[in-house]
């Protein structure tokens, strides 16, 4: 009798499938999030800071307060009824497709040398869009009427990324030229560093119901199967 315990873990898991499957899609929502989105933006953002070195070499280039493309301010409550939930997470993610694409396609187009990054960028913008649909199946599902988004243009990013850096230089925060190219590579960082503030706020509006598996018990789970299944148990 040696495989109780694999078949333990397999039976667990699952179990655990089935409940992130019967549960509602808010919370596939949140994991959607919590175990794509939230990591290769992590990822996409510290990659940022590898190309582009002078935006790490400045606490206030890197810290910044140029928050790009929170247009929809409205934020969840706990008493909120689930049509304004879903809808204020729909608008926040979505009005960040646009310009999240704006910054894979800026750098798309530089070179093999950003390759990591381009990808990175590219699964970022490829989890948001999924999130997003997530979403919106989960507003439709429910009779309710899909939310319109109200973002900026490229036009309006840049201009206020440009606003914000020759600020930082007049008040000699920062010795920079403010070329085009700096405007859009610090556009698209401010997007990043912007998107993972919302995505927080996100949060609050798709978190899981009570009878929804939680995160911890989804990361302990696989976590635990992870190790009963493997080979140093044998
Ligand atoms: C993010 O980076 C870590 C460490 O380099 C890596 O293990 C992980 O797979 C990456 N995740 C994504 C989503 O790119
Ligand atoms: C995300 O959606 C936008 C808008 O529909 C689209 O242009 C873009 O190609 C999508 N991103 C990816 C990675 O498929
Ligand atoms: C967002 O902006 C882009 C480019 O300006 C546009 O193609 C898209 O339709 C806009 N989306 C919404 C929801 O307004």
């Amino acid at each position: 009798m040696e495989y109780p315990k694999i078949l333990c873990a397999a039976i667990f898991v699952v179990m655990l499938s089935s409940a992130a499957l019967s549960a509602p899609l808010m919370s596939t929502t949140e994991l959607l999030i919590r175990l794509e989105l939230a990591p290769s933006l992590a990822n996409a953002t510290t990659e940022m800071k590898n190309v582009y070195p002078f935006i790490a070499s400045n606490t206030n280039l890197q810290d910044t307060m140029l928050l790009l493309g929170m247009v929809h301010t409205q934020i969840c409550t706990k008493n909120m009824q689930l049509k304004d939930k879903l809808s204020v997470a729909y608008i926040k993610l979505s009005n960040f497709i646009s310009p999240l694409y704006m910054a894979y396609s800026y750098e798309e187009i530089q070179g093999p040398q950003h390759n990591v990054l381009t990808q990175l960028l590219m699964a970022t913008s490829f989890y948001l869009n999924s999130t997003a649909s997530t979403l919106r199946h989960e507003i439709l599902k429910n009779g309710f009427s899909v939310p319109g988004g109200q973002n900026l243009s490229e036009a309006q990013l840049d201009h206020y990324t440009r606003q914000y850096l020759q600020a930082l230089v007049d008040n000699k925060l920062v010795t920079l030229v403010i070329t085009d190219d700096v405007v859009k590579v610090y556009r698209n960082y401010a997007i990043l560093y912007t998107l993972n503030d919302v995505i927080k706020q996100v949060y609050t509006c798709v978190t899981a119901s009570q009878d929804a598996i939680d995160y911890q018990t989804f990361q302990k789970a696989t976590q635990t199967s992870t190790q009963s299944n493997s080979p140093t148990e044998n």
